[in-house]
C-alpha cells in the first residue's frame, strides 16, 4: 500500500460524489426520459415523489452498477442499474419501496438489480414495515441470461417469506411481463394504470403465433382486463397520480405488520348514533333488489369503502372502510348483481379478502343477503364446489374478530359461509326482515308439495297458502334467535351502534388454534 498522498483535493473527491449522484438520478438520460413521458409515464423517481411524504426518500445502493459483461453493457453502467430502492414515510408511517426505472435498459432487470430489491425486502421483513413495489420493466434482462432468472427466483422466494408478515403492494405502471408477474402476483394487493399498464406471461405476439388469437396488448393485458376478466388487479386507476394516491390510501387500514394493529382514528361521530331511515331501507318485496354499499354506508363511518376487486366478482362487494375509527373489511352480498347469489367469482374473491384481512388483523364486517349459490353446469364444471370451499374455509380459519348482520336472505350453505356463529363469528345479528332456512319459500313448496299442488283444484292459490305458511314458519330470523345462532334480532337503526359495542368488545380477542404446519385450503 502506497503511503502517497491522493492527488485529488477533498472539494474533488466531494464534486465526484456529486457527480455520480446525478448521473444516478438521470437515469438513462433525457431522450429515454423524453420516450418515458410520450408513453404517459413518470419517471421512477417521480412516482416516489408522489408515493412517499415529501422528502421522505432515503436512498439506498444508489450507485450500485451492475457487473455483467459482453452485448455492450460494458458501456452502459448506470449508477443505480434501473431500479431506486429505499425506505420513506407515508402518513408518517416507515415503508420499504423500489420503482423500476424503465429508461435505464428498459428497467430490464439483472444481477445487481434484483440484489437491491431483494436487499429492501429483507429491510422491509427486519423493520416489520410494508413494502411497495412500482413495477415497470421489460423483463428478464436479456444480456445477463440466467442471473436475471435466478435473480427473479430470489425476489419470489422473498415474496412467498414475506406474506402474511408484512403488507406487500405492487404497482403495475407499465410493462411487467413473461415470469415477471409472478411477484406482483404473489403480493397482497395489485394496483394498475389504465392505458400503461400491461401484465401478460406472454406478449400479443407469442399469441399470434401459438393460438392464432390476435388480441391487442391493451386487451390482453392492460388495467381493465385485468379488473374485470382475470381478477389479477384488486385496484385500477384512470392515471398514475390516482394510482400512487389509491396506495397510500390502501396502507391506511393495515398495520406495519402482522403483529400490529392496523391504524385506528378517533371515532368520527358518536357511536351511539342511530338511523332510523334504515328501519325502512328495505324494499318490501323480498325479491327485489337495493344498493347494499348504500346500507353499508349508512352504517360504517363517514369515508366510504375502499373497494377490492369493485369490478370483479360483482354479486360480493369487498372492501375496507372504519367502524368507530378502527379499520374493518367489509363482506357484504350485492342484491343488484345477480339477486347476490355466491357464484365461483364471488366466493374466490371472498375468499382472499378474508384471508387478507385476517393475517393483518383487520376485523370483518359481514353484511348478509344471499339466495344461495348460483346452480348450473357452467358453475359445477367452473368450480363452485371448490371456490364455495375456499371461501368457507378462509371465514372458518380466520380469528380475528368477526361480526355478522343479517339484514335479509341468507338461505341454504351461503348461510353457513357467510360468517355465520357455526364458523365461529362473535357477534351475529339479525334485521327482523332476515330469511334463514335451507332455501327459499318457491323452492321449498316446490320440493315438498309438488304431488299435492298437482292434485290442487287451484294451484296458484294453494302455492300462495303453502309460500305464506313457509314464510311465517321457516323463512324468518325466529327460528335461528331461539337456537341462539343469532345473538339478537335487532332493529336495522341500531345496526351501528350495535356493531361498534360489538367491535369494542371483541378487542382483546386471543384465538390460538392448534400447532400444524399449515392447513390445506382448497383451490
Ligand atoms: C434488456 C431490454 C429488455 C430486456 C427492453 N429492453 N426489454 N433490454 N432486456 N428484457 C430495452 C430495449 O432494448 C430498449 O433499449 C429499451 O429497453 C426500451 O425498450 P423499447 O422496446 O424501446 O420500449 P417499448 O417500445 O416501450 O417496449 C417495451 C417492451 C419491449 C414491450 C417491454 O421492450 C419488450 O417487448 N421487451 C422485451 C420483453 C420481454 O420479452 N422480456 C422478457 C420477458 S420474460 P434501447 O437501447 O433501444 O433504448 C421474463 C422472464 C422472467 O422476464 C422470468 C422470471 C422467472
Amino acid at each position: 500500500m502506497s503511503d502517497e498522498p491522493s492527488q485529488e483535493t477533498n472539494a474533488e473527491k466531494l464534486a465526484e460524489l456529486h457527480r455520480r449522484e446525478a448521473l444516478a438520478e438521470q437515469g438513462g438520460g433525457q431522450a429515454a426520459i423524453d420516450a418515458q413521458r410520450a408513453k404517459g409515464k413518470l419517471t421512477a423517481r417521480e412516482r416516489l415523489d408522489l408515493l412517499l411524504d415529501a422528502g421522505s426518500l432515503v436512498e439506498l445502493d444508489k450507485l450500485a452498477t451492475h457487473r455483467a459483461r459482453g452485448f455492450g453493457l460494458e458501456e452502459q453502467r448506470i449508477p443505480g442499474d434501473g431500479v431506486v430502492t429505499g425506505h420513506g414515510t407515508i402518513a408518517g408511517r416507515r415503508v420499504c419501496v423500489f420503482s423500476h426505472d424503465f429508461t435505464v435498459l428498459g428497467g430490464s432487470l439483472g444481477e445487481v438489480f434484483a440484489e437491491k430489491i431483494c436487499k429492501v425486502m429483507d429491510l422491509a421483513v427486519r423493520m416489520g414495515v410494508p413494502i411497495v413495489g412500482i413495477n415497470d420493466s421489460g423483463g428478464a434482462r436479456i444480456q445477463e441470461g440466467v442471473v436475471s432468472l435466478g435473480g427473479y427466483g430470489d425476489i419470489f422466494a422473498r415474496n412467498v417469506a414475506a406474506s402474511g408478515v408484512i403488507p406487500q403492494i405492487s404497482l403495475v405502471l407499465g410493462p411487467c411481463a413473461g415470469g415477471a408477474v409472478y411477484s406482483p402476483a404473489i403480493t397482497d394487493f395489485v394496483l394498475m394504470a389504465e392505458g400503461t399498464a400491461r401484465m401478460f406471461v406472454t406478449g400479443p405476439q407469442v399469441v399470434r403465433s401459438v393460438t392464432g388469437e390476435d388480441v391487442s396488448a391493451e386487451e390482453l393485458g392492460g388495467a381493465t382486463s385485468h379488473a374485470t376478466r382475470s381478477g389479477v388487479a384488486h385496484v385500477t386507476a384512470p392515471d398514475e397520480e390516482t394510482c400512487l394516491a389509491d396506495a397510500r390510501d390502501l396502507l391506511g387500514y393495515l398495520p406495519d405488520n402482522n403483529l400490529e394493529e392496523p391504524p385506528a382514528g378517533p371515532p368520527a361521530d358518536d357511536p351511539d348514533r342511530e338511523d332510523p331511515d334504515l328501519d325502512a331501507f328495505l324494499p318490501e318485496h323480498t325479491n327485489q333488489p337495493y344498493d347494499m354499499r348504500a346500507l353499508t354506508e349508512r352504517v360504517l363511518d363517514p369515508g366510504g369503502l375502499y373497494e377490492i376487486h369493485a369490478s370483479w366478482g360483482d354479486n360480493l362487494v369487498c372492501g375496507f372502510a372504519r367502524l368507530d375509527g378502527q379499520a374493518g373489511g367489509v363482506v357484504a352480498n350485492d342484491p343488484r348483481h345477480l339477486a347476490g347469489v355466491l357464484d365461483a367469482r364471488a366466493a374466490e374473491k371472498g375468499a382472499r379478502f378474508v384471508r387478507t384481512c385476517d393475517a393483518f388483523n383487520v376485523p370483518i364486517l359481514t353484511f348478509v343477503d344471499v339466495p344461495g349459490f348460483l346452480p348450473g353446469t357452467e358453475q359445477e364444471w367452473g368450480g363452485i364446489i371448490r371456490h364455495g370451499a375456499k371461501l368457507l374455509y378462509a371465514y372458518c380459519e380466520a380469528t380475528v374478530p368477526k361480526l355478522t348482520v343479517i339484514v335479509r336472505k341468507a338461505y341454504g350453505g351461503a348461510y353457513d359461509v357467510m360468517g355465520s356463529k357455526h364458523g365461529g363469528a362473535d357477534l351475529n345479528l339479525a334485521w327482523p326482515t332476515a330469511e334463514v332456512a335451507v332455501m327459499g319459500p318457491q323452492g321449498a313448496v316446490s320440493v315438498l308439495y309438488r304431488r299435492e299442488l298437482e292434485q290442487a283444484e287451484d294451484p296458484e292459490a294453494r302455492r300462495a297458502e303453502l309460500v305464506d305458511h313457509y314464510d311465517r314458519e321457516l323463512a324468518n330470523p325466529w327460528r335461528a334467535a331461539e337456537r341462539g345462532y343469532v345473538d339478537a334480532v335487532i332493529p336495522p337503526r341500531a345496526t351501528r351502534p350495535q356493531l361498534i359495542h360489538g367491535l369494542r368488545f371483541a378487542r382483546t380477542k386471543r384465538e390460538v388454534p392448534p400447532a400444524r404446519k399449515h392447513g390445506n385450503i382448497p383451490l
